[in-house]
């Protein structure tokens, strides 16, 4: 595996591999990576014949108040992850290289950014969108993939990808789960013990709302359900909501529907979702 930190070597590797015609899966990361990430990395593997996977702790997604300081930073155990996973390429800018001075472009995707995630985060997709759109745009892939479990972020990055006719495939991959259930993410790293047992009620009340609303509950009631096991469970709950699993806005009969939440437990905060089948 290469690892890469400037621009001009990252395009001289990328070259060399469409010379030889073949196609290349992007995998971008924020790093500290676990199994979910590697979930990524292989199905990028089956889908590509060139895997790169980048690393950027990206400034412009974490607002004022939130953990840009104290996010996980693991360079030599991801590096080794990604080269037992067959990773080609780790693609692991600095922040200049990444916004050099009198970098001034924002991308935004309006409407489906302002819900959820964006009403409690002021900015975050607007980041997310901007440092994608230049992550396509450095490595120019067949394929980009995403997990699922930031189920917001990948509908954004669809919209933007078809919006600005990128042609590039946007991938969701199922979100990756401990055996309670709890699903994978960098940030787990920050629970202790007593937060770590506490966390799996967020899975578990969306579950259990799930459940309610497959059996043609009401969805009010459903979610009060959830979020009473939250509040139980010392969670403070930022959104619980059901929504289109495209659009994200109000479900409409006969479309498929996504149940999401966000949700904080001490200094740490959790995100999930699950899918609704109709009832
Ligand atoms: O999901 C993440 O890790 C980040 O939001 C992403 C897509 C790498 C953009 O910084």
């Amino acid at each position: 595996m290469q690892t890469i930190r400037q621009l001009v070597a990252l395009r001289d590797a990328l070259a060399s591999f469409r010379a030889a015609g073949e196609s290349i899966a992007l995998v971008p990361t924020m790093g500290a990576l676990h199994d979910g990430h590697m979930a990524l990395v292989d199905a990028a593997r089956r889908r590509a014949n060139r895997v790169v996977v980048s690393i950027f702790v990206n400034p412009k997604q974490f607002g004022p108040n939130e953990d840009l300081a104290r996010y996980p930073r693991r360079e030599m155990q991801d590096s080794r992850m990604l080269a037992e996973a067959g990773a080609d390429v780790l693609w692991m800018p600095s922040v200049e290289e990444m916004y050099p001075d009198g970098f001034v472009t924002a991308v935004s995707v309006g409407g489906i950014s302002a819900l959820l995630e964006g009403a409690h985060r002021a900015g975050h997709f607007d980041g997310v969108a901007t440092v994608v759109a230049k992550l396509f745009g450095q490595v120019r892939p067949d394929v980009a993939l995403f997990g699922e479990k930031d189920f917001q972020q990948l509908a954004v990055i669809r919209r933007m990808a078809a919006d600005l006719d990128l042609g590039i495939e946007v991938v969701g991959v199922p979100t990756q789960r401990d055996d309670d259930g709890l699903a994978l993410s960098s940030r787990n790293l920050y629970l202790d013990p007593d937060e770590r047992q506490r966390a799996v009620a967020l899975p578990r009340a969306l579950g259990v709302a799930a459940r309610t609303l497959e059996k043609g509950g009401a969805a009010d009631e459903a979610l009060a359900q959830a979020r009473d096991m939250l509040a139980q469970a010392g969670f403070e709950t930022d959104y619980i909501a059901l929504v289109d699993a495209e659009t994200l806005a109000e479900p409409e009969p006969g479309r498929p529907m996504r149940l999401l939440a966000a949700a904080r437990i001490g200094n740490t905060r959790l995100i999930d979702n699950v899918a609704v089948l109709s009832a």
